[in-house]
């Protein structure tokens, strides 16, 4: 009430230290990373079904393996960012709920579907590549937890973003019906990709309050350019075209120019109705439901346990 928590915080901020669960800051912060960190979270639990679609087709028991134990590390960065959420105070069983119910927001990228095992390739070198543009920058956050949840989980998606390139990298060392599976499904990924990190400065409503928090450190338009300059050369190696006939160096700026996006399927895929919204929604309610058992069984066994104790 005398305004020293927010001195506190302020100087926190400004000083570049981080904010922990038992310091004070402001409500406003709390919801906003509650929000961020939760659709995180969710984004991760739900980024597990396009690949995971793909397991048992994946075409060598090697890349099998590999598959699995990816699809593992989403489940894993998934919990560490709701335990981050549970540090601001909110609890799991509303963010599944949230989650299950359609209520919770959740990464457009991951409404989008597999239909090929280059897919597999495209998703690793587009999708965890600007999962890991965007989310470098998120280790210097400002709130403890989630910063350094993302150290870990930056190291495993640079690991992903390799597989992923090696598996287009073989395509494209392939017969001419690979290259082409190979290249068409870049070109249906890359545009979706790029629409990751988020609407156009002008159109996004929390990035100026997320950066002057620490929270981002770049807004959405600096980071997917940032992503942009970083695939060309990428694409060079590979042998792939990026699919945007306006992708060209600029000389006077020193970065890529590339194509206007089609910001209306964003809205569209935000707003439930992108190709795979419906299915990824009820089969992580079907994946809760089933284990639902599970749940029982470990309540039963805690219950036990402080029953025992007390005895
Ligand atoms: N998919 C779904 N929703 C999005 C996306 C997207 N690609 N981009 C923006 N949005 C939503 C925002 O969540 C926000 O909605 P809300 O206010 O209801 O929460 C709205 O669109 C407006 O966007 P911004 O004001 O730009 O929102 P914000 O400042 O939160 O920036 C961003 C969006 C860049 C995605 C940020 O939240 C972020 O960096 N999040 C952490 C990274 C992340 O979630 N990655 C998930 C995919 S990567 C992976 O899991 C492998």
């Amino acid at each position: 009430p005398d305004g020293s928590g927010q001195r506190r915080f302020d100087e926190l901020i400004a000083t570049d230290s981080r904010i922990e669960p038992s310091d004070w800051m402001p409500a406003a912060y709390r919801k906003t990373l509650v929000r961020q960190i939760s659709q995180h979270a969710n984004s991760e639990i739900i980024g597990m079904q396009p690949e995971g679609n793909w397991i048992t087709r994946a075409p060598s028991l090697k890349r099998k393996a590999i598959l699995m134990a990816k699809v593992q590390d989403e489940a894993g960065h998934g919990l560490y960012l709701y335990s981050a959420a549970q540090t601001l105070g909110t609890d799991r069983d509303t963010m599944f709920e949230n989650l299950i119910t359609g209520k919770a927001k959740y990464s457009s990228i991951f409404n989008y579907t597999t239909p090929t095992w280059a897919d597999m390739g495209s998703i690793g070198w587009l999708v965890d590549g600007a999962a890991i543009c965007n989310q470098v920058p998120l280790c210097r956050a400002s709130y403890g937890p989630y910063g350094r949840a993302m150290v870990r989980i930056c190291k495993e998606e640079s690991f992903h973003q390799r597989q992923g390139f090696e598996i287009l990298l073989e395509l494209m060392r392939g017969t001419p019906a690979q290259q082409q599976m190979a290249q068409e499904s870049v070109n249906r990924w890359y545009a979706p990709a790029l629409m990751m990190f988020g609407p156009p400065d002008a159109d996004s409503p929390n990035s100026q309050q997320s950066m002057a928090w620490k929270i981002k450190r770049f807004s959405n338009d600096e980071l997917r350019q940032r992503f942009v300059d970083m695939l060309v050369p990428q694409a060079e190696i590979l042998g792939v075209t990026l699919p945007d006939p306006d992708l060209k160096w600029n000389e006077e700026r020193g970065h890529y120019d590339f194509g206007e996006l089609d910001w209306a399927e964003f809205t569209e895929v935000l707003a439930g109705r992108g190709p795979a919204n419906a299915i990824r929604v009820s089969r992580r309610r079907t994946a809760h439901e089933n284990g639902e058992w599970v749940r029982a069984a470990a309540r039963a066994y805690a219950d036990k346990q402080s029953a025992d104790g007390q005895s």
